[in-house]
């Protein structure tokens, strides 16, 4: 029998998603953090969930409503998103990187309000860990994910990337177009070239791209 059922493809699969922004506090009031709505890493863990898979949901602070996923763990920083992530690793078949974890935090936090007259403040920035790197250059890593979004060299920028992070497939998009909106456009990347999916919903791209991991996949396990 050809036809296969959608609901049962990834039956048996345990699939990890981050998702959302990371907050680096800087003092007990306020914090930096990342342009990020969740909305697309959402939509994975739905598409995944609808495809029979176990999913846990790492995701930052959004507006976003819990979705009914298998484990939902929320998180605000990028470390304690890290370790999140190494806990609950060894489990996962497939890890889908869609958070857009914020690059740097602040060397020492202030632990109350800073109070002004400040005339020039200069804020120490130490680089965070590179979740997906840490995960994509295990000796033994599950099938990673990674998502891009870049302003502009979108496919350029976008291949140097999954080249650097080892990653089986990335998912390149257009940061003006894709946040915050219900709607983007997306390059998936991996070793046979690129796949553009057209302008759609985010949650249509999400079945999309889950049937795109769900061929890489089992094609992987088939070598
Ligand atoms: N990522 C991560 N941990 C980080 C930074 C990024 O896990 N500290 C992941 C993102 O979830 C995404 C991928 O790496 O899947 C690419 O993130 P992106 O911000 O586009 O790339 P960077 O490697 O951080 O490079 P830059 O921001 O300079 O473009
Ligand atoms: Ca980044």
């Amino acid at each position: 029998q050809v036809a296969c059922q959608m609901d049962t493809l990834l039956l048996g699969k345990n699939i990890l998603v981050t998702a959302g922004p990371t907050y680096e506090a800087i003092d007990a009031v306020r914090g930096i953090t990342n342009k990020s709505s969740g909305k697309m890493g959402y939509a994975v863990a739905k598409a995944a969930l609808e495809m029979g898979a176990k999913v846990t949901l790492i995701s930052g602070p959004t507006c976003l409503p819990s979705p009914a996923v298998d484990k939902f763990i929320p998180v605000v920083s990028a470390d304690e998103m890290l370790r999140a992530v190494q806990t609950e690793v060894s489990q996962i078949d497939i890890f889908i990187s869609v958070a857009a974890v914020a690059d740097y935090r602040v060397a020492s936090i202030c632990l109350q309000k800073l109070k002004k007259p400040i005339n020039n403040l200069s804020i120490e920035l130490i680089p965070n860990p590179d979740i997906l790197m840490t995960i994509s250059t295990l000796p033994k890593p599950p099938f990673c994910v990674g998502f891009a979004a870049e302003t502009q060299d979108l496919e350029k920028n976008a291949a140097v990337k999954r080249n650097k992070k080892k990653l089986p497939l990335l998912v390149a998009n257009l940061a003006q177009d894709a946040i915050g909106s219900d709607e983007n456009e997306l390059i998936l990347l991996d070793d046979d070239g690129k796949h553009i999916l057209p302008k759609a919903a985010k949650i249509e791209q999400a079945r999309r791209l889950m049937k795109h991991i769900h061929l890489l996949y089992n094609n992987k396990l088939k070598k």
